[in-house]
């Protein structure tokens, strides 16, 4: 048992493992090494337990360690080598961690393999698929679980019915879903919200388009394609109507060029959505048709890639009387004021300095009376507030909204609502470039999956011998070309562009989702053909575990837990992935040193227990970032 009682029994004669603040010695290995270290640089340097815990870093690279101290980081007087030197001198040995290496600022710390090996292990075996996760994160009080979770509402996905689901929608999806799941694993209450596009005077246009060209079986076998079909076409239209009226009036026929505008399409659907803002029933039944059946398509593309959504918001769900109140709000408070009928936002006057400057101005009005993107998104967000009462919120928007999110939620502040603004956060992304279908250049989300999975079919045709052996290639195909797709987004910063790459991305070399499925599969497939049970798996004689391969696998493993913690600060799923990678790589090269086949039966069960910790660790990354890891391909 790895639990942290056990260890601090059976090392007893250490120096008491304390329960410090963020420290979880049950769930994260790491940690008992943390509080041990901590405790003896306190003993010796006279530094507060307090300062020394969170600067024990953890390395990117194992030849650094497996922690680290910046010296100066514990602020106690004197040159850092030299303090180094003097605590060096001091060091009391430990069953632990081998005798730090001082390099100039720098201590590094080397765990011991041994008791490394019997406590990482077990962990990973027993908790299974919720090693690396940590529900005490998520505490209102980390001491006292009566207190209860903390709330965490994410929104994203957020696409616009009636239009593509264009790359920023897909990044949004990726990205938020595993924000999802990391939050979940950390013990957080989650909320996911998906925010549509789903009210404007678009939606007038789409009405008459659909009564002009729409098609009652089509709209129910392809709602999302055939909605699009009809956008284009009416759009084309109103496009037509426009250049016309130009033309007339360059010629001087106002009067002509007027009649085309005011009896065209885009009139008509100004006052078809009109009808719909005032809950005129029979517009509002076509277009829930509309939306119902979107939505029910999104859900099933949502499933392939392990995503849910607890509530289906969107812009229609914000009552026109509370935009009026906000807005009639900010004027009052002297914050926006009337301009030839709209009702506009003026930063530059209202926030001081470079601040209000780069906020410049927004329209919360318009002069028909309609509200804007703009105002929705703080009315929604103070109702979103009223109704779950969230200690975070987290937006994942594009990049390119940077400006709008800004606005909003200064205006929310403005309004005298910090304890709202306070919590939430925006988690941007940067473009995906050179995306495109076969059909052309309309990107939605279902076609690229297609796409992608019938590319990774035809690369696993290649291998006759082993695609004759999956059972169900064309799902594992489709898993494939799902996680390729997935990987190749997280694989950067979220900040940066990168280049949609279909054959780069469904490679089985270099860092991508197939390879990380292969490593995967390999792990499942060593452990089938070991034939060995879970007690004798649980049984093995770990001390068997010393060549440095194992070792090293075994020092990665370890990490696990600390990483997800980690992310939890970042909010970057390829803190996650930059891990995998690290692991498959180091598994790679020790299968030929570390074999199962043909080894000794003790060797053999320590070996496996090994493997099978790595596998228990590759599994839960690749969930938590939102992947279905294969067990064959
Ligand atoms: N539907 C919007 C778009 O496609 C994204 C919505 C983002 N969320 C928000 N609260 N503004 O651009």
């Amino acid at each position: 048992d790895a639990s942290f009682e056990n260890l601090a029994r059976q090392f007893q004669h250490l120096p008491l493992i304390d329960r410090l603040p963020n420290c979880f010695p049950d769930v994260n290995p790491v940690d008992i090494y943390r509080a041990h270290i901590t405790s003896i640089l306190s003993d010796i340097t006279g530094a507060d337990k307090s300062v020394i815990y969170p600067v024990l870093q953890w390395t990117a690279t194992l030849d650094k360690g497996d922690l680290m101290l910046a010296i100066p980081a514990l602020r106690i007087k004197g040159k850092p080598d030299d303090l180094g030197k003097q605590w060096l001198e001091k060091w009391p040995g430990s069953p632990l961690v081998e005798t730090p290496v001082h390099n100039g600022a720098f201590l590094s710390f080397f765990f011991k393999a041994e008791p490394m090996a019997k406590t990482v292990i077990p962990m990973a075996l027993q908790h299974r698929t919720d090693f690396g996760s940590n529900p005490a994160n998520g505490l209102r009080d980390q001491n006292d679980p009566s207190k209860g979770r903390q709330k965490i509402v994410v929104e994203f996905s957020s696409p616009n019915i009636a239009k593509p689901f264009h790359a920023g929608h897909l990044r949004s999806t990726i990205i938020g879903g595993f924000l999802a799941n990391l939050y979940r694993s950390a013990g957080w209450d989650v909320v996911t919200v998906n925010y549509l596009g789903d009210w404007g005077k678009q939606y007038g246009v789409l009405a008459l388009g659909f009564e002009k060209y729409g098609n009652e079986e089509e709209l129910v076998k392809d709602p999302i394609n055939h909605l699009f079909h009809v956008y284009v076409k009416i759009s084309k239209e109103v496009a037509e109507e426009k250049e016309q009226a130009e033309k007339l009036k360059a010629e001087g026929k106002e009067e002509e060029a007027q009649k085309i505008l005011d009896e065209g399409v885009d009139e008509k659907a100004r006052s078809y959505f009109k009808k719909m803002t005032e809950g005129d029933e029979q517009a509002i039944a076509l277009w829930k048709r509309f939306r119902d059946y979107s939505i029910e398509r999104y859900k099933q593309t949502y499933a392939r890639l392990n995503i849910h959504f607890d509530e289906y918001s969107g812009e229609s769900k914000v009552s026109e009387d509370e935009m009026q109140q906000a807005a009639a709000k900010l004027k009052e408070m002297g914050l926006a004021h009337e301009d030839r009928g709209a009702l506009l936002m003026d930063f530059t006057k209202s926030v001081p300095g470079k601040e209000g400057k780069s906020l410049g101005k927004a329209i919360l009005r318009k002069k028909d009376g309609t509200a804007l993107y703009l105002t929705r998104d703080i009315s929604e967000l103070i109702n979103r507030y009223e109704r779950y009462k969230f200690d975070k919120m987290i937006y994942v928007i594009a990049s390119e909204q940077d400006l709008h999110v800004k606005q909003f939620f200064k205006i929310v502040r403005l309004m005298g609502r910090d304890d709202i603004a306070d919590k939430c956060q925006h988690v941007n992304f940067g473009l995906v470039l050179g995306m495109s279908t076969r059909k052309g250049t309309v990107k939605f989300l279902n076609d690229i999956l297609r796409d992608v999975g019938e590319h990774m079919h035809e690369v696993m045709k290649k291998n006759e011998d082993k695609y004759s052996q999956v059972e169900d290639p064309e799902q594992i195909a489709d898993r494939l070309g799902i996680s390729s797709v997935m990987v190749q987004d997280m694989n950067g910063k979220r900040i940066n562009n990168y280049t949609f790459d279909l054959s780069r991305m469904t490679s089985f070399e270099g860092d991508t989702g197939p390879y990380l499925q292969y490593a995967h599969a390999r792990l499942c497939s060593i452990n089938r053909k070991a034939v060995l049970s879970d007690e004798d798996i649980a049984g093995a004689d770990l001390t068997l575990l010393t060549e440095p391969m194992a070792i090293n696998l075994l020092r990665v493993i370890a990490q696990w837990p600390d990483v997800v913690q980690n992310v939890l600060k970042t909010l970057e799923p390829t803190t996650i992935l930059t891990y995998l990678f690290k692991l498959t790589h180091t598994l790679s090269t020790s299968y030929s040193h570390l074999r199962i086949v043909g080894s000794e039966p003790e060797v053999m069960k320590a070996r496996l227990a090994l493997y099978n910790s790595a596998r228990v660790v590759l599994f839960n990354g690749m969930r938590l970032l939102g992947l279905t890891p294969v067990e064959r391909m």
